[in-house]
């Protein structure tokens, strides 16, 4: 018999589905009074409650009817008699198909209580079982849906980049080795390195860190493009915003400059935040009054004023504000806050913004997103244009509330001269990116682009405060357990 999902049978079809015999397969949350069974088959955040007549059963059968237990369940559905919801099955047949052992079920998150977000990471194998992880990881899948959609809509190719490269894009050095060398006994060059000309590739390969490179490539030819990939970064940075292996979007479009880019991007995240409150009401209705009690428990002055409907709302309907990074020193230079020297970190021209300036711009200065532009040459990424003033950078980062830095972005160095000459001041070598620079020799076109953090974008659209709660399997420093 067809198995029908319970979003089905609690949505519209539901409706032609009533007084008929229907089979529905899921996992017990509660069974009350030895009658109202809540099933739960992971489709929507509701369970259906199946309606057992007990003399109909054998106590044994009824004895497995266990929270977590996983059921077969068939029977006809009607229009509820109790309140809470507008369906229920009267159940005539029941199978078990897993048992859950109840004293076993007591040390877990499947209990059906309210559990720490850290309690709930330490079982980060079951918390797919509880209601808020429901909600997070199929709002996760529809943020990746309404990426792809947005860039097809639009025209845009996606393209596969290597998870296995020899370059690193951000020049940052915060890399994994891949190899095959034996740790204990590596081949030695002369002076006593390895010598990596052993190795499976011939030569030292890393863990990706961005596919942009060779996504400019691809837009060079086909125009707009995206990957959608996962990135890696080996920076030890133990903080609620980063992980060691994260998801990156990277558009790239031939033609745009940096005012094109940060429509773009403005477009694009705005896209993202109407998707999800139209297709994904109850669950972030749900995580709204998750978070809003989250919020309700802090000191008043750390609590953020808007529920999380609203400060996706707030995305939607206002402009980002988009100022430059110098402009954005001045207007710190010029707060309350730095003469009061509240800033931790100095400020002053030249300067990589740290996490509180970045906050304070967005937080308290303009209380909106914000797009930063054109900032010090030094302190960016070696393939970003370079402005008139020979000493700024057509670059762009885009900071959200709560969040921080969730794009980054710039508009492409498209001069062969100007970037072989940046690749020498950042120490590398024009021989490793030839394949990079030959594509400044064969027609070569301004371009930009940028790459919006996946995990960061499903927390703001989640309101989930730590990284680790929106990847399924967090990979941090000293963990990777599941
Ligand atoms: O600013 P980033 O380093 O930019 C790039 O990698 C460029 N190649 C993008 C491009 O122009 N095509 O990283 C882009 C975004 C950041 O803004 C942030 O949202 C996210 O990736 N990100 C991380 N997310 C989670 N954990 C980390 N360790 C992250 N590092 C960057
Ligand atoms: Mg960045």
């Amino acid at each position: 018999m067809k198995r029908w999902r319970i979003s089905q049978i609690l949505g519209q079809e539901g409706q032609t589905l009533i007084n008929q015999e229907i089979t529905v397969k899921g996992w017990v949350r509660a069974f009350r009074s030895n009658r109202f069974i809540q099933l739960n088959d992971g489709s929507c955040m509701a369970s259906i409650q199946a309606v057992v007549d007990f003399e109909k059963f054998e106590e044994a059968l009824l004895k497995r009817i266990t929270t977590a237990a996983a059921l077969s369940v068939k029977g006809i559905l009607v229009e509820s008699q109790g309140s809470g919801q507008t369906v229920e099955l009267q159940v005539s047949e029941i199978e078990i198909l897993g048992d859950a052992n109840p004293d076993d079920i007591q040390k877990t998150v499947m209990q059906p209580k309210r559990h720490s977000l850290d309690f709930l990471r330490e079982q980060a194998h079951l918390r797919f079982r509880t209601n808020t992880f429901g909600a997070v990881f199929r709002i996760r899948h529809a943020v990746a849906y309404a990426i792809h959609k947005f860039f097809n809509d639009k025209g845009f190719y996606y393209i596969h980049t290597p998870i296995i490269t020899g370059s690193d894009a951000e020049g940052a050095g915060e890399m994994f080795r891949v190899t095959t060398l034996d740790p204990k006994n590596p081949p030695l060059n002369e002076d006593g390195s390895v010598n990596f000309k052993e190795d499976f590739f011939g030569k030292s390969v890393n863990l990706t860190v961005s596919g942009q490179l060779e996504g400019e490539l691809a837009a060079l030819a086909l125009g707009q493009i995206y990957t959608f990939g996962p990135t890696f970064r080996a920076e030890n940075s133990n903080t609620s915003r980063h992980l060691a292996e994260f998801w990156m979007i990277e558009p790239e479009v031939a033609f745009n400059d940096l005012k094109d880019n940060m429509d773009l991007t403005e477009d694009f995240l705005k896209y993202i935040c109407n998707y999800i409150l139209i297709n994904c009401k109850e669950d972030v209705q749900f995580l709204s009054e998750r978070d809003a009690q989250e919020q309700s428990q802090k000191p008043q002055n750390e609590r953020n004023e808007m529920s999380l409907m609203e400060r996706l709302d707030f995305v939607i309907n206002n402009p980002f504000k988009r100022l430059t990074y110098t402009e954005a020193i001045d207007v710190l230079i010029n707060s309350n806050h730095y003469k009061k020297k509240k800033f931790k970190y100095p400020v002053e021209w030249g300067i990589d913004l740290q996490s509180e300036h970045e906050r304070y711009l967005v937080e308290k200065e303009f209380k909106c997103p914000v797009i930063l532009t054109d900032y010090p040459a030094k302190i960016k990424a070696f393939y970003m244009r370079l402005n008139e003033d020979g000493k700024t950078v057509a670059a762009m980062d885009v900071l959200f509330p709560g969040i921080g830095e969730i794009v980054g972005g710039s508009q492409r160095e498209e001069r062969y001269d100007l970037l072989r000459q940046k690749c020498e001041e950042f120490g590398i070598h024009p021989d490793e990116l030839w394949w990079y620079l030959d594509t400044r020799r064969f027609g070569s076109v301004p371009h930009a682009g940028f790459g919006l953090g996946f995990e960061r974008m499903v927390m703001f659209v989640t309101g989930m405060s730590n990284i680790r709660d929106v990847i399924p399997f967090p990979r941090t420093p000293q963990n990777a357990e599941f």
